[in-house]
């Protein structure tokens, strides 16, 4: 037999239980305002679909996180749904931060969603209290998953891929902003030994396998900062068209228009096109594509490169400094241009050498072939120090020291002028 207590606690108990029931949870429904949910539902949700975000009881099992979140007290579900991620992590500032991974409830209705950039340059997004007024470096706004975007703004986007994919980068997945921001001065990076290694960043970037970080040194590191993706250079391309000949006869001549061939792919590093004009110790003309030399373009070799399509087309031409200081002083120590040689500099026993000696304070400058028969004796005679020979282009540019007194020109004048007279 139950006591007539124990009955009366019994009956309390139930009525307890009922009003509980009755005292639902309570919910934001978006524009319907408060609802009562439905007997038995304990959480209310927020839910991302598309961008479209709805609230309301939950009622199913379709409320599965990210892009449904839950809580469970009334009206919980009134706070804002934001865009939470860290310093930490390099998308939350390298990307638009609209990832559902991101998706987080504020925990009051006040808060409102922000992105923050740090000092060290790091973005953080998530809820708070509004920003100060007129902070650059904090933005925040009162509309669910407003916290969205490259911020700041202006920040730099750089293509950043590694490997098989990165030799003609994505738009739509490599084209980032740098993980670091740096109000100024940021930079992309291009680097790599072929097509299928190739690496691209932010100068910026703290990761390990960053090899153009500020410190980097690497002359295979391009660096540019004049607009966003311009790190987008495939590893080789086509960069123009040059003259290409090798023959005894037509190649030493004006080139005619039309003749020219496109080069072969220049790297990455490489941004304007090269030609050149070689002239061999045999007398004949080489022309063509910088890149294309094996070893390059040197001047000691007589090899003469311009920048520019087809820039090569000249007449081939020796050349030498050509002066003499008592005319122009700077003549001493080799501080002029070098000059065109005669189309005979090309040919004979004196072809392509330059000389330059010294004649009773005087130094004098200019093409073998050119010379007179007796400084053209004296500058090859081993024994006579006066004068040197030389084999390349522009190549005469021994320095003579200290200045000639006048005396030693007055002297030396009329011996000069005899001397030098077939050259000048
Ligand atoms: C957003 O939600 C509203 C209300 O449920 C609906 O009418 C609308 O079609 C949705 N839009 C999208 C893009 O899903
Ligand atoms: C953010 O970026 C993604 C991927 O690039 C894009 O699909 C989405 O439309 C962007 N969202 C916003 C709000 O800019
Ligand atoms: C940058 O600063 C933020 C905020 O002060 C901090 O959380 C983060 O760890 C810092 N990151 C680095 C790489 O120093
Ligand atoms: C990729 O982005 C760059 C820079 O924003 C733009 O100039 C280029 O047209 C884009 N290319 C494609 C294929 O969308
Ligand atoms: C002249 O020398 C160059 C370079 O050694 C060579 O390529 C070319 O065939 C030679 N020309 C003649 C006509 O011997």
């Amino acid at each position: 037999m139950q006591s007539p207590k124990l009955s009366i606690l019994i009956a309390a108990l139930i009525a307890i239980s009922q009003y509980k029931s009755v005292t639902a949870l309570t919910c934001n429904a978006g524009t319907n305002g408060q609802v009562t949910c439905a007997e038995g539902v304990t959480e209310c949700f927020v839910k991302t679909v598309a961008g479209n975000v709805t609230r309301g009881c939950v009622t199913d099992t379709t409320c599965v996180a990210p892009t449904c979140l839950t809580c469970k007290t009334d009206n919980c579900n009134e706070a804002r749904m934001c865009k939470q991620c860290f310093g930490s992590q390099p998308d939350c500032g390298r990307t638009n931060g609209s990832a559902d991974a991101f998706n987080t409830l504020c925990l009051t209705a006040t808060d409102q969603c922000a992105i923050v950039v740090a000092a060290n340059g790091t973005v953080s997004r998530g809820c708070r209290g509004a920003c100060a007024a007129n902070d650059p470096n904090c933005k925040s706004c009162t509309t669910d998953n407003c916290n969205v975007g490259i911020f700041p703004e202006n920040r730099r986007l750089c293509y950043q891929c590694n490997g098989d994919t990165c030799g003609t980068p994505d738009n739509a997945s490599m084209l980032l902003g740098c993980d670091i921001y740096q109000a100024t001065g940021q930079k992309c990076y291009t680097i790599g030994t072929s097509a299928t290694t190739m690496q691209r960043g932010c100068q910026t970037d703290s990761t390990a396998d960053n090899k153009c970080s500020a410190s980097s040194t690497d002359p295979n590191c391009l660096f540019c900062d004049n607009e966003n993706g311009c790190n987008n250079r495939p590893y080789s391309r086509v960069l123009g068209s040059c003259y290409k000949c090798n023959d005894a006869d037509k190649c030493l001549l004006q080139q005619e228009a039309g003749k020219e061939s496109a080069c072969a792919p220049a790297v990455y590093t490489q941004n304007e096109n090269s030609c050149y004009t070689q002239l061999f110790n045999n007398g004949s003309v080489g022309r063509g594509c910088t890149n294309e030399l094996a070893d390059g373009c040197e001047t000691t070799q007589n090899c003469n490169a311009c920048t520019g399509d087809n820039c090569n087309v000249n007449i081939a031409t020796f050349q030498c400094l050509i002066c003499r200081s008592d005319y122009y002083a700077p003549c001493r120590q080799a501080k002029v241009q070098p000059e065109n040689c005669p189309a005979s500099s090309l040919t004979g026993p004196q072809a392509m050498k330059c000389f330059s000696g010294e004649w009773d304070g005087v130094v004098v400058r200019g093409c073998l072939s050119e010379a007179s028969a007796l400084m053209q004796y004296q500058c090859t005679a081993e024994a006579d120090t006066r004068c040197q020979t030389c084999t390349g282009l522009g190549c005469n540019r021994l320095v003579y020291n200290g200045a000639a007194t006048l005396q030693q020109m007055g002297l030396g004048l009329f011996a000069l002028i005899s001397i030098v007279r077939h050259y000048f």
